[in-house]
């Protein structure tokens, strides 16, 4: 007779049975969304089998073994992809969707570089792949380094994974220039992307939404012999650092590259005019289908080199470029419900939850429906067949009903006048300079409410803010409602609080000794921050990273924007110097002021400055004469625009400013100079001419 398991080896059996289980649904899990970039749950669901995974070890410990899944740190894989910072950002590209867009592109680069409206103009135009871009770094020939774009200062290293994608030359050909950064298109083939997916389901591994993601997940590979069983292909289209240029047109570049060894794309064509470039977009439009791989527009470039340097760049993307995009993919579906998030400024977004449908290549079940006014204008109800708009990777957007599919019972949504989470009025400002309704409802509950608490606690930690490895949205969703931190300086009191805690972190299901550790240490390496991060962490309205880079550059420490700051009301000189800062303007002068203006603002920010120290800003630009310096510019340029003039100067790290003022370096007085070139004179402010500036620019940029 064999005698019957004690009750407790069966509850172990049991348990390695549901440990093994979960392990392996968590590592696939962990796959799909770390190496695939294809996520098929939610973090909360993933929650869920993390915790059970992590109780089921607590409670039989002799479940931990090296393979199990908590002696990784933390709930990710430990390994990562070293970071690389780029010499030269790689940049992004303005869009633009309708004919006339293009028109008024062309037309704004005619006036910008001071060129009669019909003058002709060289322009290149080829598809925009739909794939990802990657820098190459070529030494002596040899290609040393390869990154992704990352946020286009900094990429992850996918050298090894690069040199397994046969299009891409290991050794230069020709006569290649000794520093060279050639920068495309990973992308994959729709049939490879077809054939790998069968490959995977049949293996029953993750299938990938597209190709794009194909290529980004097969790059991004760990394990670089994946990437090698991947096939992807290369098309080079720009450059980062170069020691000599090989030519003086993009055309003349783009075909030194193919002469070094590069696959460039064969519908590069070199257009003259506005109408030209539209005849070429139609006809890459009408190849599209026959393509194949997937393009997502046709990218347009000033040929000239010399011309793309005059026009510069607005913010991260030239001046000299842009994208036109395919018109957006849409489909038709059902709007289940509509639920409301709350933003880090109280804003109420309905967002409509929808029966999963494929848009493009991707599913979609969740689509903005921006504000009150939208759902009223679109008549919109619960239940009514909608038809959703996908574009590039904005977030979708129900754009109108398919009213001929209404059901009887479709339920009108009456949105809330109280906000969702902690119940406050939600209200709609009146504009006091209008006398216009906001379309935004807002909840009024500012700091009690816990929702805009820990979307400004999200936002704080985003990427392109305080970015701590380990203290993602998730965590801050957990860690806020356990009290454990409620305000941005409570991050960095975190290891403090937990040594007097009774209940330690490390003891927290999905954490461990080794996690905790490492986010500690994460959390002590940003007390040291540039000062264009800590300004955008801050999420003053109006100020996203652009202007917080502005307002770094303009001030250079914190200590010097925050006295400002304090110092700007309506009327003051301090309030028209934030003004005054190329860029900004009277709106977010007046967000800045407000923001120093809150008392509880200030009171974070001194508990922050506690722990935190700001640090010059992350600058691309290379020290030049003018670096740091503020110029005004006045009177007519005979040699450019004053915009171009203006660009120029702040693509060498120089501030321009709009008037005269002590703070003023130098003064660039064209013919017919007044008032400002008089009171440079008064305050003793040096003062050169166009031909002057000219050669000192042209010094900085030798
Ligand atoms: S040019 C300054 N050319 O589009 C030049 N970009 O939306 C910057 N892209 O990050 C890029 N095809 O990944 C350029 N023919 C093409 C492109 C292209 C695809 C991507 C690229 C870039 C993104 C910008």
């Amino acid at each position: 007779m064999t005698k019957p398991k004690e009750p407790k080896k069966l509850a172990f059996a049991q348990a390695r049975a549901e440990h093994a289980r979960l392990g392996e649904e968590i590592a696939r899990n962990d796959e799909r969304y770390y190496r695939e970039d294809a996520p098929v749950i939610s973090d909360a669901e993933y929650d869920v089998l993390r915790r059970r995974y992590d109780a089921l070890e607590k409670q039989f410990p002799k479940l931990i073994t090296k393979r199990s899944l908590s002696k990784k740190v933390g709930a990710v894989p430990a390994e990562k992809f070293d970071k690389v910072r780029h010499k030269v950002p790689v940049l992004s590209l303005s869009n633009v969707f309708a004919d006339a867009e293009v028109e008024d592109f062309v037309a704004r680069i005619h006036r910008f570089l001071g060129l009669a409206a019909d003058a002709p103009l060289a322009m290149t135009a080829e598809p925009k792949i739909d794939g990802l871009s990657c820098s190459l770094r070529y030494e002596a020939g040899k290609l040393v380094q390869a990154a992704t774009r990352g946020d286009g200062y900094e990429g992850e290293d996918v050298t090894a994974n690069v040199r397994t994608i046969g299009e891409i030359p290991h050794v230069l050909k020709g006569n290649a220039p000794d520093v060279l950064e050639v920068r495309g298109e990973v992308y994959m083939r729709r049939a490879d992307f077809a054939a790998l997916n069968a490959r995977q389901a049949e293996a029953g591994k993750p299938t990938f939404a597209n190709p794009r993601n194909s290529a980004a997940g097969s790059l991004r590979q760990l394990d670089p012999s994946i990437t090698a069983g991947r096939p992807l292909h290369f098309f080079a289209y720009a450059w980062g650092e170069i020691s000599a240029l090989p030519a003086d047109t993009q055309m003349g570049m783009v075909r030194a590259f193919k002469a070094y060894g590069f696959p460039i794309n064969p519908l590069t064509v070199l257009c003259h005019s506005a109408a030209d470039l539209l005849h070429h977009y139609r006809d890459i439009e009408s190849q599209r289908a026959a393509l194949p791989y997937d393009i997502d527009g046709v990218v347009y470039k000033v040929d000239s080199l010399a011309l793309q340097d005059r026009l510069g760049f607005v913010s991260r993307a030239p001046r000299w470029a842009t994208a036109h995009k395919f018109p957006a993919e849409q489909a038709t579906t059902i709007l289940r419900d509509i639920e409301i998030q709350v933003g880090r400024t109280g804003a109420l977004t309905p967002v409509a939850r929808l029966e999963p449908v494929t848009v493009g290549g991707v599913v979609v079940a969740n689509a903005t429906l921006h504000n009150e006014e939208e759902i009223k204008r679109l008549k919109v109800r619960i239940g009514d067949t909608v038809r959703i708009q996908r574009a590039g990777d904005v977030i979708p957007q129900v754009i109108g009903v398919v009213f001929e599919k209404s059901p009887k019972g479709a339920k009108e949504y009456k949105f809330p006048e109280f906000c969702p989470v902690c119940h406050s009025a939600a209200v709609r400002e009146i504009d006091p300079k209008t006398g216009r309704e906001d379309v935004v409802r807002r909840c009024t509950g500012g700091l009690v409410c816990p929702a805009q608490a820990v979307e400004r606690l999200k936002h704080f930690v985003s990427r392109h803010a305080f970015d701590i490895e380990g203290l993602g949205e998730k965590q801050i969703e957990q860690f806020y409602a356990d009290g454990l931190i409620s305000k941005p300086a409570d991050i960095f009191a975190l290891a403090e609080r937990d040594a007097k805690a009774a209940t330690k972190l490390r003891d927290r299901e999905g954490y461990g000794e080794t996690s905790v550790r490492n986010l500690f240490a994460a959390i002590e390496a940003r007390r040291r921050i540039p000062l264009n991060r800590f300004v955008y962490a801050l999420g003053i309205r109006h100020v996203g990273e652009t202007n917080a880079r502005r307002l770094a550059r303009h001030f250079e420490t914190f200590a010097a924007l925050r006295a400002t700051a304090r110092a700007a009301k309506e009327g003051s000189e301090a309030r028209a110097e934030i003004d005054n800062i190329e860029g900004l303007g009277e709106v977010v002068a007046e967000a800045v002021a407000d923001f120093f203006a809150e008392k509880h603002n200030e009171d974070e920010l001194d508990a922050l400055l506690g722990y935190v120290t700001p640090l010059p800003m992350e600058e691309v630009i290379s020290a030049s004469p003018v670096a740091g310096k503020t110029i005004v510019f006045t009177g007519s340029l005979e040699r450019m625009t004053r915009d171009e003039a203006k660009a120029q100067a702040e693509r060498l790290g120089a501030k321009v400013a709009a008037s005269v003022s002590s703070k003023t370096d130098l003064v660039v007085a064209g013919p017919g100079a007044g008032s400002k070139l008089a009171k440079a004179a008064e305050l003793g402010i040096e003062t050169i001419d166009e031909e002057q500036w000219l050669k000192l620019a042209g010094a900085a940029t030798d």
